[in-house]
């Protein structure tokens, strides 16, 4: 298990250990959102979450992984649902607590890594990762799954949306291939992908989307 923690509390990444993303870039997360919307930021929710509400996907308390500001949780809060909306970005969940201020929606947004869910204390039946789980690479894959199953019982469901590696126009930064997500999430490790179906993430610069994957993950 890789190290999370212990780099002092005041550096840029407020004592974590930067992301294989972020070491990449050569910025924290923070960064993407000093300067205007970053290109995931279209200012609604993803339509796919919002097909998956409108099936009651979404049950119980429900945690949005990496949630930017928010306009995943904020659809997701909005009929009714308990929702935790979690990020290492401070500026992005500052402008999701206050669209959820100015638009009367009850939900919650703290500071919290990925890799230490357990940390919060609670638990979770529905948990949405847009975008998030395609930033990671092998190792940090393996500690986030982990990272899940802590927050979670058997019976939840996960529910992770990825730029895809197939399909015309693929070519976001982080294309994930059906093995990955089962090799990611399995049986072994406590969880049984249920299915894995092509989608879309719209971004700002393409607002019919890039392909994607839908997985839809059970705890067992
Ligand atoms: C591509 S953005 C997607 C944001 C949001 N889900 C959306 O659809 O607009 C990925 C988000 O994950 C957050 N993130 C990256 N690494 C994280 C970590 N280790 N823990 C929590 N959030 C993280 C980033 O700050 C960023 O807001």
């Amino acid at each position: 298990m890789s190290e999370r923690s212990g780099t002092p509390a005041d550096d840029p990444f407020s004592g974590r250990q930067p992301t294989s993303h972020e070491r990449r870039s050569g910025q924290p997360w923070d960064a993407s959102y000093h300067d205007g919307p970053a290109p995931w930021d279209i200012g609604q929710p993803q339509p796919a979450i919002v097909h998956l509400a409108s099936e009651g996907g979404f049950a119980g308390a429900v945690l949005d992984a990496g949630c930017g500001t928010g306009e995943n949780a904020l659809h997701v809060a909005s009929l009714g649902l308990q929702v935790l909306g979690v990020d290492v970005a401070e500026t992005a969940l500052a402008i999701a607590r206050e669209k959820a201020e100015v638009r009367g929606i009850d939900a919650e947004f703290v500071a919290a890594d990925a890799f230490q869910l357990g940390r919060l204390g609670r638990m979770f039946e529905t948990v949405m990762d847009c975008g998030l789980f395609h930033t990671f690479d092998g190792d940090e894959r393996r500690d986030y799954v982990a990272s899940l199953a802590s927050v979670t019982e058997r019976g939840a469901t996960v529910y992770v949306l990825c730029f895809s590696d197939v399909g015309p126009g693929t070519g976001g930064p982080h294309p994930v291939n059906r093995e990955e997500l089962r090799a990611a999430f399995n049986r072994g490790n406590g969880w049984d992908v249920r299915a894995i179906e092509p989608d879309r993430i719209r971004t700002r610069f393409d607002a019919d989307g890039a392909p994607a994957w839908l997985a839809t993950i059970k705890r067992i």
